[in-house]
Parts: structure tokens; sequence; C-alpha cells
């Protein structure tokens, strides 16, 4: 898809298919009024019938307007003035980029992005129309064998700006946004894949990839001996009851000075969570393929950087192994000792995310980052915290945290800030370890953030929970991309 930014006012517009704003009740905005000019008025006469109410995420397409300006037109409802703002307009745009992706339109001209909407500048307006097209146009890497729905014809998207100035900002918007779009695609890939094809193995394949289609990037690899030598007890007694071998990816991404502190993006990559021994029920245990998302997610964000070539230093690192059950796997009370020479009790093999993460931490000091954030799917205690909306974000980095908070608000990527603290350490105490992997059902979220919060002394370190947040289960079952979005803004941020 290609996305182009134009000065172009509403009354010289040449277009397959111009995408137009109403607001519930019928009121045009200027953009509108002026192609409503050109068309003769025909618009205005349209909304007197009563045929479009202008409510949110309702759309009409108007083909067949014969010789004119357009082609076709599509009405866009934008709620009342009440509703108006950052999430009414994305719904606007994803509503319109699923119409105009049914209909047979090449080219379509976005005369909604130049609208004012409250807290939004042009670049988020123009950045939020390539993403949010793009990702109404994704479709996910599936196994059917009937035919598949014809590809949309929509090759080129094309948003107009009200002014010079404005020009270059949506071409950025627009460009941040394809390459977002691109981090998210990876992501999304990668989460969707079964876990027979989406294996350890299989990430390192991928990141291996991304380093040969963009010269930013460097991928290496270490397998188990390495692991081993390392001394990650934590991370290779998760392993252990598995036969696929496990990897520790690391990639590199090098777009600021040279001498630079990195950003380090630790992401979980359990390609399947079973829950080892404590063995998890089996309702919806096939979504513990998506257990990987977070290292998806360093994978994409990294994508997105190399696209968008952003000046910014950041390391990826993944701990990637699946949780099996088995005749050698790790038992219930078993001890094992981490990199950072802590030992931990392993209660609960399910309690597995926080194992391998650990010893990625520790092993991201190697880079001296200057920010270290991991991300992972890390306990189901965080979605009966915080439902599917929003990511938890801990932190021993009070600023760091608002950093991330603000970030998810300008990506339209939320996460909210939650506690961590000695008290809740306390859950962790073992009789027999230095540290116990669970801490109780009470505040799970928090005493998992907190397990990870005694490896990252010394370092400014947040961790995001995308449990909720990662896929959606039901009839639209798959990735959602997130936290890309989130953590592109946020290094953007830092550039
Ligand atoms: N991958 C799961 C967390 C999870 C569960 C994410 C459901 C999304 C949906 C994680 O490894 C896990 O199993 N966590 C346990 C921790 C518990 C044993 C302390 C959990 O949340 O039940
Ligand atoms: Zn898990
Ligand atoms: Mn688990």
């Amino acid at each position: 898809m290609e996305f182009l930014a134009e000065t172009s006012g509403a009354r010289r517009v040449r277009t397959e298919c111009a995408i137009v704003g109403i607001y519930e009740g019928g009121a045009l905005t200027d953009e509108t009024a002026a192609l409503d000019r050109a068309l003769g008025g025909r618009l205005t006469r349209l909304l007197r019938h009563g045929d479009f109410a202008g409510r949110a995420g309702e759309t009409l397409l108007i083909p067949d307007l014969g010789p004119g300006p357009a082609a076709r037109v599509l009405l866009t409802g934008l709620g009342g003035a009440k509703t108006w703002g950052r999430r009414a307009y994305r719904r606007a745009i994803t509503a319109a980029s699923q119409a105009v992706l049914k209909s047979g339109a090449k080219d379509a001209l976005f005369l909604l992005a130049a609208d004012e909407v409250p807290d939004v500048d042009a670049y988020y307006r123009a950045r939020y129309v390539a993403e949010c097209l793009s990702h109404t146009r994704y479709r996910v890497p599936d196994l059917k064998s009937s035919r598949k729905p014809a590809t949309p014809r929509l090759t080129r998207a094309r948003v107009a700006a009200t002014d010079r100035s404005g020009l270059a900002a949506v071409k950025r918007g627009l460009a941040h946004g394809a390459a977002v779009a691109a981090g998210s695609a990876v992501t999304r890939d990668l989460a969707n894949l079964p876990a027979n094809v989406c294996t350890p193995t299989y990430l390192a394949t991928v990141a291996k990839r991304l380093a040969r289609e963009h010269r930013s990037l460097r991928t290496q690899v270490l397998g188990e001996p390495q692991l081993k030598r390392l001394g990650m007890g934590a991370f290779l007694s998760v392993t252990r009851g598995s036969d696929e071998p496990a990897r520790l990816i690391v990639v590199e991404y090098r777009g600021g000075k040279a001498g630079e502190r990195p950003v380090a993006l630790v992401g979980k990559g359990v390609t399947f969570d079973t829950g080892g021994i404590s063995l998890k029920d089996p309702g919806a245990m096939d979504e513990m393929k998506f257990d990987m998302t977070g290292a998806a997610s360093v994978l994409g964000t990294l994508k997105a950087l190399a696209v968008m070539g952003a000046a910014i230093n950041v390391v990826g690192i993944i701990p990637a192994c699946e949780n099996m059950p088995s005749g050698r796997a790790t038992k219930p009370g078993d001890v094992v000792k981490s990199m950072a020479g802590i030992t931990i009790e392993v209660l609960n093999t399910d309690a597995e995310g926080r194992l391998i993460l650990c010893d990625a931490l520790t092993y991201s000091r190697r880079f001296k980052p200057s920010v270290v954030i991991d991300i992972a799917t890390l306990t189901g205690a965080c979605v009966i915290a915080l439902g599917h909306h929003l990511s938890a974000v801990m932190s021993n980095d009070d600023e760091l945290a608002a950093g991330l908070v603000a970030a998810g608000k300008r990506a339209a990527d939320p996460c909210w800030h939650m506690p961590i603290g000695e008290e809740y350490q306390e859950q962790l105490r073992s009789n027999f370890a230095d540290l116990a992997n669970v801490g109780g059902r009470e505040g799970g979220a928090i005493t998992a953030a907190s397990f990870l919060w005694k490896f990252v002394d010394g370092l400014h370190w947040a961790h995001l929970d995308i449990a909720g947040t990662a896929w959606l289960s039901g009839a639209n079952k798959g990735s959602t991309g997130r936290p890309v979005p989130l953590l592109v803004d946020y290094l953007l941020s830092r550039t």
C-alpha cells in the first residue's frame, strides 16, 4: 500500500473514492462542504432525504457519481460533537477503511484527516490513517484450503493536508504510520502462526531474515550450550521438558550515534505454554501459542524502526522456548540458579515467563542500556485487573513509567501504571531458595513484576504486562499487534 500526502483542497479533488466525514445531525465538515459545492449540492440533498445519519462508524458508499471530481464518495459518520475525539476519529477511519477495501476503488482520498480532532495534531491524524487502514487490510496467515477472499483492489491512499506546514506533518505521519503497520504485521504474523510452525528456531530464523532485509539490523542467536555456559539456569529450567531447542535471540538496531547507550527491549518468547507439570486447564489452551507476543513485538518494533530509520540505538533480547511437561520437565519444588546467582524455588511451573525473563534481563546488562523494557504476556491476573483495553506498566523509575503511559495515549495503544514494592516482594519468600517463583493469587500481576524487580538493581527498568491486550479471543481471534505502536512512540520520543 502506498500512502501519499497532498495539499489539493477538496475543490480540486480527483480520486476514485473521496472519503468524507459527516457529523451526527448532518453537519458537514469544511472539507465535506467544499466537496458538496463541487458536486452541485448533491450531498446536502442526500442528507436532507435522511439517507445518512452520521452515527459513529456508519458508512455509505455512493458509487457511480458520473463525471466529476470523485468517481465514488464514501460518507463516514463521525458521531456527535460530545463524543468527537481520538477514539471516534480512529473508529471513523477504520469503518471507512473497511468500506473502501470492499469497494472496487484502487485509489482513495481521505478528506477526514484535516478536520480538527481535539488533542490530535496533523502528524497523528495522518499516522492513524496509515495504521488503521493497514490494520484493517491485514489478513491472518491461515492454512484454509478453501478459496480465499479476493484481495482488495486499493493500492494507494492519499491524505489531504490543509496547508503547507501541515503537509510536512502529514508526510511524516504517513511514513511513520506505514512503518508502524509494517512492524505490527511482523508481530501479528508471528503471533498468529501455530506453535508447530512458530518454534524458538523459527523465531530465530525470522530475526536473521530481518537482519538480511535491513542493513541497520544485526542478529545473533545463542543455543543451549552457550546458555548453559552463561549460567542461565532459570531460563533452561523452563525448556527442560521440551524437544524443541531453546534460543536466545539478540537483534541490534543501530540508528543513533555510535557509542550512544541503547534501549534494551526484552520480549517473552514462550512459543507454547502448556503450564508444564503444573498443566493448564484445556479450555482455550490453544491461545497459549500467543505467549510469544512479547518476543514478536520486539521484532515488530525493530522492523518499524528500521523501516522509518529512527535515530536511536536499540537492542532486542528474546529468550525463546516452549513450556512442556515430560519425564525430564522441571517439577514443582525444584530449585534452580539464575544467571544473576539468585536461587529460585519453582513452586509452579506455569509461572515460567519470569524465569526466562530474569536471565534475559541479566544478560541485557552487557549492552549497558540506558533503559530496559521487558514485554510479556506474563499473568492472567493482569487480565483480571485491567481487562483487554490497557496493558500494565510497572517500573522502578516513575519518569520512565510516565513516559510509557504518555506514549501509549498518543499511539492509541494505552497502558496503566501499576505499583510494585517491598511489601509485595514478601509474598515471594521461600524456605528453600532466595526467591519463590509465585506469590499467591492476590496481586498476581504485581508480584510477577516484583519478581523481575529483584533482577534489575541499578537499571532503569519498566515491565509491560500485555496478557490482556496482545490478542483477541472469540470470533475475531488473533493477534492485535500491540504494543508495537506504544513502543515505537516511546522510542521516537527519545530521539
Ligand atoms: N502465559 C501465562 C499468562 C497468561 C494466561 C496470559 C492467560 C494470558 C492469558 C503465564 O505463563 C502464566 O501461566 N501465568 C500464571 C502465573 C501463576 C501460575 C502465578 C497465571 O497467570 O495463571
Ligand atoms: Zn506463559
Ligand atoms: Mn505459564
